[in-house]
């Protein structure tokens, strides 16, 4: 694995959270809810341009270098509400010119045919969430969509957006090597610039967990989810999309800048229900999260002119350790001096020398400390050991 594009000394990004889906997964446990009343998109409109102003008195005078609608399923906005949610963040700040506007999308014909509305508002980059190319699978998986939908949805991103990624989740019950080898290959005959790929995780309190305790849900052993890894490595590699992080895979250029700025801990503001942010301030980082319900976070912004429920000062250790988490996960790896400068010594060598005698860590050729292929599958460990 390669580095990704030079570091930029520091970059801000903005995360807008959309957290409606049209009905909820059964392994995902991510901040989103399902409503059989329309969603009044106006009001929201309304306080996500009070949140961004108020976020904007905290942290004035940047350039923003990538926003990100996520969710829940962004691509349920009007692409009138996307517009003037990045109007709203104009207005504040200077957007870079070519920044980064990704929107994730789920892939079913109605949400493509809103493809180029995105495109006009402003979006450049879009991240669909194909999770499988089999239907039985996408069924047992909860979702609305078939892997042809998927597919024609890919089309067309391809066709209105210069930019695109889709994503898969792998070590899925009864998934073999062979089968998800051959089903990798088709999608990356699919694929543009990136492509996520995420191991299947039980969440707690997601239905996948009630049956995975009631074993009536298997997943691979330990042997066949290595197996599994190993060979998405091997054979996106072998198609010019290494891992350029744990789970994220880019023609060199094509990584998401976005994603860049968490895994570099550099600076970017959440906006709407349940988003978390770290911002610096007087020469000192906070972490913000805001209120997870989105009518309780509608109703606070309405009060208080922001949603924000967490407002933290981070310790120096705190900032070192997230460093650490996030650098890590990173081909590129971390910088030794950063690491030292913000926490205030060095790492301990001593654990530094014997995790590069168990081979799990190695220094890349500009010197940054790295977690090397074989580390990777035990990536929690080392961070872990390190941050102890
Ligand atoms: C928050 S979802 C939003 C994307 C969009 N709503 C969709 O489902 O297509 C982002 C991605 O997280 C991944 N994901 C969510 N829960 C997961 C789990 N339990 N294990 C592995 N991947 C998961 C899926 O690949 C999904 O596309
Ligand atoms: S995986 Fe996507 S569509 Fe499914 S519940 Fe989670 S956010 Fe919604």
């Amino acid at each position: 694995m390669d580095s990704a594009e030079k570091e930029p000394a520091t970059a801000f990004g903005i995360y807008v959270h959309w957290p409606f889906c049209l009905s909820k997964c059964p392994y995902c446990d991510f901040n989103s809810h399902v409503r059989r009343e329309p969603i009044d998109e106006p009001r929201f409109i309304r306080a996500f341009a009070a949140e961004i102003a108020a976020i904007a008195t905290r942290v004035p005078g940047r350039t923003v270098a990538s926003v990100f609608f996520g969710g829940g399923t962004p691509s349920l906005m009007q692409p009138a509400t996307i517009a003037a949610v990045i109007d709203a963040i104009a207005r504040h700040w200077r957007v870079a010119p070519g920044a980064e506007i990704t929107l994730e999308a789920n892939p079913t014909s109605v949400e493509a045919t809103r493809f180029r509305g995105y495109r006009s508002a402003g979006v450049n980059r879009v991240s669909l969430g194909v999770q499988a190319l089999d239907d039985r699978v996408l069924a047992e998986l909860g979702r609305l969509h078939t892997a042809r939908e998927a597919l024609d949805a890919v089309a067309i991103a391809r066709a209105v957006f210069d930019r695109y990624s889709f994503d898969l989740i792998y070590t899925r019950p009864r998934q073999t090597p062979q089968e998800w080898a051959s089903e990798l290959s088709r999608a990356l005959a699919e694929a543009g610039e990136h492509l996520s790929l995420y191991q299947l995780t039980i969440e707690p309190d997601t239905p996948f967990a009630a049956l995975y305790a009631a074993g009536k849900l298997q997943l691979p052993d330990e042997d066949t989810a290595r197996a599994l890894y190993d060979i998405t490595q091997e054979i996106c590699a072998a198609h010019g999309l290494p891992a350029y992080e744990i789970s994220n895979h880019a023609r060199p250029g094509g990584e998401s800048r976005h994603n860049l700025i968490y895994w570099r801990a550099h600076e970017y503001a959440g906006i709407g229900p349940g988003a978390h942010g770290r911002i610096e301030t007087g020469g000192e980082r906070h972490a913000i999260a805001t209120e997870r319900g989105p009518e309780a976070w509608l109703k606070r912004v309405e009060t208080l002119g922001h949603g924000i429920v967490v407002d933290e000062l981070l310790t120096r250790e705190e900032i070192a350790d997230e460093y650490l988490l996030m650098g890590l996960r990173l081909a590129e790896g971390i910088d030794f001096a950063r690491y030292a400068a913000v926490s205030g010594r060095p790492l301990d060598p001593a654990r530094v020398a014997a995790l590069y005698e168990q081979g799990l860590i190695e220094t890349t050729k500009t010197g940054h400390l790295r977690v090397t292929l074989s580390g990777f599958p035990v990536l929690d460990a080392v961070v872990a050991d390190l941050a102890a």
